[in-house]
C-alpha cells in the first residue's frame, strides 16, 4: 500500500469515527420563547430522550424562530432538514391540513377539560393522521392556552375592532373571525409581530398570555382583553421517514420521553399562562380588561357566524363532531 493511500484511508476513518456513526440527531426548531409552555416542552423532552436513549439521541433544541420562520420550519420538517417541530394548530393551513383550523373555531372549547376530549380522544388521533400523506408523523398535543386581544385601543365591544389592523397566524378561520369583528387581518410570521406592534405596521393582535409576555408585545401594546374567545395549542410533529427509519429499541425510548415531556408541558401551561398576566400586570404597562357578561355575549354573537362560513373549508362534518365532542354551541 502506497503512503497516499494509506493517508485517505486514516483520513476516511477520522471522518467516519465510531462514535459519531451510531448518534443520532433531532434538531426541534421552534418559535417561541424557551420559558414558554412549548420552550420548556421542548427542553424536557431533550432531557429525557437523551437520558432514556442513553445518549444515542442527541436533542438539539432550536427556539425564538432561531433557525426558520412559521411557515420555513415546516417546509423544512417536510425536506428533512429538521427532525421535530411543534407548530401552533392554527399553522398547518398551507400545508393542505385544512381541518386543524377546527381548533381556531370562537368559543369551540369552554375550557382545558373540553379540549382535552378532543385531543386525546379519536378526533384528534383522526386529525394526526391526515399528516401522514404529507411525510409528517404526528405524535402529540402541546397546550399553551386561552388567547386575549391586544390593542392599543381598549377592546369592548365588536365595534372597537373596526378597522383595525389585526396580526394573526396563517389559519383562514382567524381571518374570518377577524373580518367577523370589522378588523383587518394580516398573516405574519410570529417572530415579526413585536416589531410590526411597535412600529404600528399593526395595531393589535391576538395570542395566549405567555406568549404575549415573553415576546415583550406587552410593552407595545395599551390594552388586552381577556375574551379567551379562542384556543392556541400545538400538534408535536416529526418527519416521517426519520421516524419510521429509526432502530428498533430507539423508538420505544423517545416514545416514553413524549409521552412524560406531553404530561410536563400540559401540566405547566396553565400556570405558565397565569404567571404571564400577573407579570404583565405588575409591570403596569398594560391594562386587562374583563368583559361584562352583556359584552361577552356581543362578542359570542359576532363571532358565531364563522363557524357556518368555515364549514365547507374545514368539513361540516368534522365541526359537528368536535362540538357534540366539547359540548361547544
Ligand atoms: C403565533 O404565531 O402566534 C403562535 O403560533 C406562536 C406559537 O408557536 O405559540
Amino acid at each position: 500500500m502506497n503512503k497516499f493511500v494509506v493517508a485517505a484511508l486514516a483520513i476516511g476513518a477520522l471522518m467516519i469515527g465510531p462514535a459519531r456513526a451510531e448518534e443520532i440527531v433531532i434538531k426541534f426548531s421552534h418559535v417561541v420563547a424557551p420559558n414558554t409552555p412549548k420552550g420548556k416542552g421542548a427542553d424536557r423532552f431533550k432531557e429525557l430522550a437523551e437520558k432514556y436513549t442513553n445518549g444515542k439521541v442527541k436533542v438539539e433544541v432550536y427556539p425564538n424562530s432561531q433557525l426558520y420562520k412559521d411557515k420555513e420550519e415546516l417546509e423544512a420538517l417536510q425536506l428533512g432538514a429538521v427532525q421535530m417541530l411543534a407548530p401552533s394548530l392554527a399553522k398547518f393551513g398551507p400545508l393542505g391540513v385544512k381541518e386543524f383550523e377546527v381548533f381556531d373555531l370562537p368559543y369551540i372549547f369552554a375550557d382545558r377539560v373540553a379540549l382535552r376530549k378532543v385531543t386525546e380522544g379519536p378526533v384528534g388521533k383522526k386529525l394526526l393522521s391526515l399528516l401522514e400523506p404529507k411525510g409528517i408523523t404526528g405524535l402529540a398535543y402541546w397546550d399553551n392556552g386561552f388567547k386575549i386581544m391586544s390593542a392599543n385601543k381598549a377592546l369592548k365591544s365588536p365595534d372597537d375592532f373596526l378597522g383595525l389592523k389585526m396580526r394573526i397566524q396563517s389559519s383562514k378561520v382567524l381571518e374570518a373571525q377577524m373580518k367577523a369583528l370589522g378588523a383587518l387581518p394580516q398573516v405574519m410570521a410570529f417572530s415579526e409581530v413585536y416589531q410590526a406592534l411597535q412600529t404600528g405596521v399593526v395595531d393589535g393582535t391576538e395570542n395566549p398570555p405567555s406568549n404575549m409576555y415573553t415576546q415583550k408585545m406587552y410593552e407595545v401594546q395599551k390594552y388586552a382583553t381577556m375574551s379567551r374567545h379562542g384556543y392556541l395549542g400545538y400538534a408535536v410533529i416529526v418527519n416521517k421517514k426519520f421516524w419510521d427509519g429509526l432502530p428498533g429499541e430507539v423508538k420505544p425510548q423517545l416514545e416514553k420521553a413524549l409521552a412524560e415531556a406531553t404530561t410536563y408541558a400540559n401540566d405547566i401551561a396553565e400556570k405558565e399562562n397565569d404567571d404571564a398576566i400577573a407579570a404583565m400586570k405588575a409591570s403596569g404597562k398594560t391594562e386587562f380588561i374583563t368583559l361584562s357578561a352583556d359584552q361577552a355575549k356581543a362578542w359570542k354573537t359576532a363571532l358565531k357566524p364563522v363557524w357556518s362560513e368555515m364549514a365547507s373549508r374545514i368539513g361540516k362534518d368534522l365541526i359537528a363532531e368536535v362540538a357534540k365532542t366539547t359540548g361547544a354551541e
